[in-house]
């Protein structure tokens, strides 16, 4: 039997921005799709419902021209399907080539890791937020992308403004100006080293956007930069934070992972599931369709909470527990389908071969400050806000 969505709205935004999990799991408890008012969107949450529709984008479809990303960045193949989007993809791959990530990007990640661990190892304590996590993120997105130096803050705000721009259902005029304040720094930024990427082929994404056959129309390249910057950097940033504090708040394990280096890669894995740092992304219905006996109507925009589908207690045991040593299932932090990120091996390899190992190496008897705990805020995008820690300087 089949019903239309049911509703929760005896909850707040605030409720769900402060701890989504206990929303996560009645909507889970309850439908395959819910449709959460303070939200204003219906939220898809079980694992194999996601799964089902990131195999059918013919029904749930990336492509939504009245979408404020569109808006916000300008046409990007992130919300396209088919041969377009598949075209995008193809034009920056050789960035993110394993060889390419292997002998450019790793040496680059790390000597930025390297130069941020020591100018604050003799401090003694910290908030990795502002001194680690936020500047790696941003200085090597930079490099990535191939732009000229410039403060990491620079890049992080236009980040920002662009994501709080492609969320403003509010319209509110403030951040509306920041968002469009935003693309015209990056839009000059781009122009300042394009002809150089035009002459000098490089492994920047830049460059490749140049070099791709056909090219890149200088339209596609301004979005799709804006797209990168807006989901590149708050997602390896959160990641770095999230498995320092899993690890932190796990002593045991923390010490497996010094004594066996090759568990990195399982800490890094369970950290992206159990604080996942896109929590959600959205599709639209194409046809009216049933979705595990919910009748969902053609038109209606869909939230697929990956956050919550990393939680399923029908997928994973124990879900709320950070544990490094759980069997190895996949998860759905990067997406799935044709859309699954892009940036998912360059993530494994900064955050948990690269910044994470170098972390606890260098800093001695890393620990959380019991006098100003971390926070942890968001929904749509979720990771630790403040990660205050000390160590032996
Ligand atoms: C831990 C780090 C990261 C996480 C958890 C993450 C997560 C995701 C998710 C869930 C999507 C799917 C969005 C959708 O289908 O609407 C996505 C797409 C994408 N990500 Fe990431 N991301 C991370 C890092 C990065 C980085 C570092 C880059 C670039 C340098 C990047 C570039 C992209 C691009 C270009 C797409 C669009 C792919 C497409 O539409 O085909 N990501 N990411």
């Amino acid at each position: 039997m089949t019903s239309a969505a049911p509703v929760i709205s005896d909850i707040t935004y605030h409720e769900l921005l402060d701890d989504p999990y206990p929303i996560f799991r009645r909507v889970r408890d309850m439908a395959s799709a819910v449709f959460v008012a303070p939200a204003n969107l219906t939220l898809v949450t079980r694992f194999d419902d996601i799964v089902r529709i990131e195999r059918d984008p013919v029904t749930y479809s990336s492509d939504n021209p009245a979408s404020l990303v569109n808006k916000v960045m300008g046409p990007t193949f992130m919300r396209k399907d088919g041969a377009e989007h598949a075209a995008g993809r193809k034009a920056i791959e050789p960035s993110f080539r394993a060889g390419t990530i292997k002998e450019h990007w790793t040496p680059r990640f790390a000597e930025i890791c390297e130069r941020l661990i020591d100018s604050i190892s003799e401090s003694g304590e910290a908030d990795l937020f502002t001194a680690l996590a936020a500047p790696m993120a941003s200085l090597s997105l930079m490099e990535m992308i191939g732009f000229k130096e410039m403060p990491w803050q620079t890049l992080a705000l236009w980040s920002q403004s662009l994501i709080d721009g492609a969320g403003n259902y509010a319209r509110n005029a403030e951040i509306e100006r920041k968002a469009i304040e935003a693309g015209a720094g990056i839009d000059a930024a781009i122009e300042a080293v394009l002809d150089e990427h035009r002459a000098h082929a490089n492994p920047s994404i830049l460059s490749s956007m140049v070099h791709a056959d056909p090219p890149m129309s200088i339209e596609e390249i301004r979005a799709n930069i804006k797209v990168i910057i807006g989901g590149g950097l708050n997602e390896p940033r959160d990641a770095i934070l999230t498995l320092t504090l899993g690890l932190l708040q796990n002593a045991a394990q923390r010490d497996s992972v010094l004594a066996k280096p090759e568990l990195w890669s399982n800490a890094f894995e369970e950290a992206v599931r159990w604080i996942s740092p896109i929590g959600m992304y959205p599709r639209r219905v194409t046809r009216e369709t049933d979705l595990s006996g919910v009748v969902l109507p053609e038109g209606l925009q869909i939230g697929l909470c990956v956050g919550a589908a990393n939680r399923d207690d029908r997928r994973f045991n124990d879900p709320d527990i950070f544990d490094i040593s759980r069997p190895r299932q996949s998860h759905l932090a990067f997406g799935a389908g044709a859309h699954f990120c892009a940036g998912t091996w360059v993530s494994r390899q900064t955050v948990g071969k690269i910044v994470a190992p170098m972390l606890f190496e260098r800093l001695r008897n890393l620990h959380l400050r019991e006098d100003a705990p971390p926070l942890i805020r968001g929904w749509v995008f979720r990771g630790p806000v403040s990660l205050p820690v000390r160590w032996n300087a």
